[in-house]
């Protein structure tokens, strides 16, 4: 079986974080989020995976290249402008020989591919959309269905009172070839707003299937933090982490014994934390510099970034790449440093 992951986004919700590295290649407690999600993949037996690209595709492929190292293939096929969920698909049709899975690239998730598609086998229908449930619905599109398992309709951000249910699309779907001929060719169409809907209004079965996994979409710097605290406390479980600690760190780490660090904290690779500093819940990625009696709090810090002495990095403050903030100088909470267009290197 064939997966295709979406890549493509710009990830502007994540800026200043997307302007130096895409989203796919963000790292997840030190490595890639698109390289845990090969994982997945290959623990589910796919070995052949299409990367609908677009938006810096070369730090993509430059780290996987044709996916001999992980034993996959990997073709990559790039868009020059963006084609939306469903065009991406209709764009790699070539390269589509039969059933196949769709993985939103920014969604981190624990439930097993194997079972989903154990189930659509019994199923049968066009495809299977996952399904989970939210306390809160109104954020996300919501996705109605029968007691056999049948979509009935889709429903996007729906006001929380009057939301018709509280399962939502999680973001991987397992369809049947047959599904690429209701995508029309050469313009941007949406999988949620346009696809499904005209699939079930021309009859075809479109099947859910709801889990109690964990699952959480990496869009925003918030989820992004909250993602890190999940897999540190041990909700989102990690075949390589132990959680528990109070911090996670990456190799060649120099962390001065009088600084403060945790809870929830991961540094990346190369990272020097001065004397008193403190860090709490927040992720440092490769090469930062945190200078003597510095606060971060609830924070995400790019690569090769530079806090001076006695800096304070304010709550939900996300730092871009090699930016740097200055001895003494206050980061309202909130507050977004860095590049402000794509670093081209
Ligand atoms: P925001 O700009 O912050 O909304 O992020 P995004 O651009 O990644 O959009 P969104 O989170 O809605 O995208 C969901 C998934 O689809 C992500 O994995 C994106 O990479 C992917 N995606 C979105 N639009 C496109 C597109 O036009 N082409 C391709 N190939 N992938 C896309």
């Amino acid at each position: 079986m064939q997966a295709i992951v979406l890549v493509g986004g710009e990830g502007t919700r994540l800026r200043p974080l997307t302007y130096g590295t895409p989203k796919p290649m963000v790292p997840i407690m030190g490595v890639p989020f698109l390289a845990r999600t090969m994982e997945r993949l290959y623990a589910a037996g796919i070995r052949d995976v299409i990367l609908p690209a677009g938006y810096m595709p070369q730090a993509i492929m430059d780290y996987f290249g044709d996916g001999s190292q992980l034993n996959m293939k990997i073709t990559y096929v790039i868009e020059d402008v963006p084609l939306g969920t469903a065009g991406a698909l209709k764009n790699v049709e070539q390269h589509i020989h039969g059933r196949f899975f769709v993985l939103n690239g920014d969604v981190l998730t624990s439930m097993n591919l194997r079972g989903m598609i154990a189930a659509h086998e019994k199923k049968g229908g066009i495809g299977m959309l996952h399904l989970i449930r939210v306390e809160d619905p109104s954020a996300f599109g919501c996705v109605v269905h029968d007691a056999e398992g049948r979509i009935s309709s889709f429903v996007e951000k729906p006001p929380r009172e009057t939301a018709p249910t509280n399962e939502i699309n999680a973001g991987t779907y397992l369809f049947e070839r047959e599904i690429l001929d209701f995508i029309p060719a050469g313009r941007n169409v949406s999988i949620e707003r346009e696809t499904f809907p005209q699939v079930i209004a021309a009859g075809k079965d479109l099947f859910a299937y709801t889990t109690d996994d964990y699952w959480m979409d990496l869009g925003k710097p918030e989820q992004y933090l909250g993602a890190h605290v999940d897999i540190l406390e041990g909700r989102m479980p990690m075949l390589d982490i132990e959680p528990g600690v109070p911090y996670f760190a990456e190799a060649n780490v120099a962390i001065d014994p009088t600084a403060k660090i945790g809870p929830n904290v991961v540094l990346g690779s190369g990272t020097r934390v001065g004397a008193r500093a403190v860090i709490r819940s927040s992720v440092l990625w490769d090469h930062v510099t945190v200078g003597e009696g510095a606060v971060i709090d609830e924070a995400i810090v790019a690569s090769r970034v530079r806090i001076g002495s006695e800096a304070v990095v304010g709550k939900g403050s996300v730092i871009g790449h090699d930016a740097v903030v200055d001895d003494g100088q206050v980061l309202q909470p909130g507050a977004r440093l860095g590049a402000t267009e794509p670093i081209k290197r």
